[in-house]
């Protein structure tokens, strides 16, 4: 089991940009990891694949279509996988133009670069997304926080949790990396059997702020779990996320969320 989770103020809740900070910035660009730590997010998410060639990237969809301009870059591959790209080929699409004209020419970033733009005390949220597409991510994850210089140093400091919606994937990487903390996500909460067994390897639940209620809240605190919420972007939300006892709270304004837990 590893250590728990604080935030930078340890009585706050763990503030955590979503995508970096989506709603201000491209999504999982170093533009939104760099916007997301500089507004004092604790962390900073980012969802992870593997190319064609192994490469891990950054990266939400399972298709290139929503965020970046493949169409004009490769005609006829705007539904393709994302993993069907090789590394070179992910590195010609612009990220950042679907969000605002000020972004273009925004990368998909490699999983290594978000390292070289969070600063001061942030952290990073790994979610290891569509493990079913990236075989073998889980180990290039593992690796990395092991045996990278810079990623095992943010590990090290308490500063990195991992996260994901599949079991067996995130069993894997616990076999791999028992001293990492696990999230595991689901879209509500489940039964406590299925909490109990989440309990056997992950530190944390991760669900939607929608469907949680106070019996799914104490179902996930008595299995022993931490609890966090996805994917809260109002004020009313993170009231409703603190009330109902979540300790980590996700959303694409971490600047407006950290003024209003604030006060400000
Ligand atoms: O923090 C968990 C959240 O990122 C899960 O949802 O679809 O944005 O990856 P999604
Ligand atoms: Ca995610």
């Amino acid at each position: 089991v590893a250590a728990p989770l604080t935030a930078n103020n340890n009585d706050a809740p763990i503030l955590v940009g979503h995508r970096g900070a989506g709603g201000v910035a491209p999504e999982n660009t170093l533009a939104a990891f760099k916007a997301g730590s500089q507004s004092g997010a604790d962390f900073v998410e980012l969802d992870v694949q593997l190319s064609s060639d192994g490469v891990p990237f950054i990266f939400h969809d399972e298709t290139p279509a929503r965020t970046t301009n493949v169409e004009e870059v490769f005609p006829g591959r705007t539904n393709d996988p994302i993993t069907s790209f090789t590394w070179k080929e992910l590195r010609q699409l612009d990220a950042g133009s679907y969000f605002s004209a000020n972004y273009a020419g925004e990368k998909i970033p490699h999983f290594d670069e978000v390292i070289d733009v969070v600063t001061g005390n942030t952290g990073v949220f790994i979610e290891i997304k569509s493990p079913a597409k990236s075989p073998g991510v889980e180990k290039v994850v593992a690796d990395a926080l092991a045996n990278d210089a810079k990623w095992s140093k943010l590990e090290r400091a308490g500063k990195i949790e991992v996260l994901g919606f599949d079991v067996a994937s995130n069993k894997k990487f616990a076999a791999l990396a028992p001293e990492v903390p696990l999230q595991q996500l689901t879209g509500s909460v489940p039964g406590e059997a299925v909490l109990a067994d989440y309990a056997t390897y992950a530190d944390s639940f991760g669900t939607s702020y929608r469907g949680l209620d106070a019996a799914g809240a104490a179902r996930v605190k008595n299995a022993g779990l931490g609890l966090g919420v996805y994917t809260v972007n109002s004020a009313a939300a993170v009231d409703a996320s603190l009330a109902l006892g979540a300790e980590r709270i996700t959303g694409d304004f971490p600047q407006q969320m950290k003024r209003h837990i604030a006060g400000q």
